[in-house]
């Protein structure tokens, strides 16, 4: 239920308060001034004893409502919400510092604050009714060109080809370059599986790299010693939003004549040496699923350097049907295309972009500030000539810390604060192990075991920052405090 099937504003009647009690089903509703501010509480018992003593459906909502209410801080956690849930109070209003309503709590939905949740309140309903008036749901439509237009824009002029997910965007890019069975492409042991999945998708063999201790992206020295005569690409990924060490990358490839692959999934607005990534390799995937920096529900965009092979990605996106001639297949492709409703979202998501990215930059700069002095924790490092989206604020619980991550994860569970492990190294899952040798990828695997992302919504609010930042201090601050006793 949306928080506004559950308010409505003081001057309205008695009637509409119970028409919209009558579809929300909870027996209640909110009364809110012209800012949203909390002023009253309604019942449906609250009404008919209004009726009895005289009132009609047309007396104002403002006569009946309860103006002694319990109403609670968005930020408070979930333990303190359960006291207050009674057979009585089924639903507590939660409002921001103003008093504005903000969010409500019940047995079925306490309060969490979400790791990375969606922001469509832009243009995304006006382009998908758009889409549904005109009849363009599926994959032709105007949207579908203006996304990619808009990508090619923001990525120096490349050819972009929306498609159905950043996996399948993987899938093309390797199969559009004609990587397959007998190559070997280097991948980071520190990444979502998508990225080592689509290599096998194409046959190819992955070759898990190391990643280093400071960027926690794909370490360049290891790749060096990993690469051997059947070596055809590198695919780093930029992982979390910090984009990898381009320059390198990028002369290993020259030196060895290897395609690159950036896997930009969580990267969309990070920059490096003021470039955007996605930039620099030959080709660049990225990802709209829901937890992105920008969202079509799933989606994907893959960036090409090299218009040919965007030209022959173009034809594997469609089945292979050669563009001169219908249902005539020249080779075995795919259907990875987006509808024009999803790209209807991302063009809505993408006109936010930078004001998404400075959200989220704000989001981190206050993280940092909280965490960078605790002893136990290692705040995500600045590194030069880049610039980070932050699309998961993540950091790592340090070795000689106390308590481990997952008590951390743990404990902020209790306090309705989401949060995420980092992914598991790639080597120690039984579909990967036989790709890269545990002793040579002790980095990634401290970093897995010790990493934990923080709630990097772009619509955070600033109690929230501040309930995660004080239960996060308070946490390492006790248990220094039990340590040095
Ligand atoms: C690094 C990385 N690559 C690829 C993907 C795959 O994208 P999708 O979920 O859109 O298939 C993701 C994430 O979701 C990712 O994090």
């Amino acid at each position: 239920m949306q928080l506004t099937d559950l308010m409505i504003y003081s001057g309205t009647t008695l009637r509409e308060a119970l028409s919209k009690i009558d579809r929300n089903g909870m027996g209640v509703i909110f009364i809110v001034n012209e800012n949203e501010q909390l002023e009253g509480i309604l019942s449906d018992g609250d009404i008919r004893r209004a009726l009895l003593k005289g009132s009609n459906l047309d007396t104002a909502v403002t006569s009946a409502m309860n103006t002694r209410f319990l109403s609670l801080p968005v930020n408070t956690d979930d333990l303190e919400i359960l006291k207050h849930i009674s057979d009585r109070v089924k639903i507590i209003p939660l409002v921001d510092k103003a008093g504005k309503l903000v969010d409500y709590a019940s047995i079925n939905k306490l309060r969490r604050i979400s790791i990375a949740a969606p922001l469509l309140e832009g243009n995304e309903l006006a382009y998908v009714t758009d889409c549904i008036k005109t009849n363009w749901i599926s994959s032709q439509g105007k949207y579908v060109r203006k996304f990619e237009d808009l990508f090619a824009g923001y990525h120096q002029g490349r050819t972009s080809l929306a498609v159905s997910n950043g996996t399948v965007a993987l899938h093309l890019a390797l199969d559009a370059l004609k990587i397959g069975q007998g190559d070997e492409v280097i991948v980071p042991d520190l990444t979502f599986a998508a990225s080592v999945n689509a290599i096998l998708y194409t046959g190819a063999t992955p070759v898990l790299a190391d990643v280093d201790p400071i960027t926690w992206n794909i370490d360049v020295e290891h790749v060096k010693k990993l690469i051997t005569p059947r070596t055809k690409a590198i695919m780093p990924v930029h992982l979390y939003g910090q984009p990898c060490d381009m320059d390198s990358i990028m002369q290993l490839a020259v030196q060895h004549n290897l395609f690159i692959i950036e896997d930009c999934a969580e990267a969309l607005g990070s920059f490096y040496n003021g470039v955007p990534v996605g930039c620099f390799g030959d080709v660049a995937t990225f990802s709209f699923y829901g937890n992105k920096t920008i969202t079509t529900g799933e989606g994907g965009m893959v960036v090409f350097k090299d218009k040919a092979i965007a030209d022959r990605a173009a034809t594997l996106r469609d089945h292979g049907m050669q563009k001169t001639r219908r249902y005539w297949h020249e080779e075995v492709g795919y259907n990875y295309r987006l509808t024009n409703i999803q790209a209807a979202i991302g063009v809505a998501q993408f006109e936010r972009l930078n004001e998404f990215v400075e959200a989220k930059k704000k989001i981190a700069k206050a993280y940092n500030e909280a965490f960078s002095q605790l002893e136990f924790l290692q705040v995500p490092a600045a590194i030069d000539n880049t610039s980070n989206s932050y699309w998961l604020y993540t950091m790592l619980v340090k070795p000689e810390a106390p308590f481990t991550r997952d008590e951390l994860i743990d404990y902020l569970h209790t306090k309705g604060v989401e949060t995420r492990p980092v992914f598991f190294t790639m080597h120690e899952m039984p579909p990967y192990q036989n790709f890269g040798a545990a002793d040579q990828l002790s980095v990634s695997t401290r970093i897995s075991d010790t990493g934990i992302s923080l709630p990097s919504s772009v619509n955070l609010l600033d109690e929230e920052l501040a309930h995660i930042c004080h239960c996060i201090t308070s946490f390492c601050n006790k248990i220094e405090m039990t340590v040095a006793q």
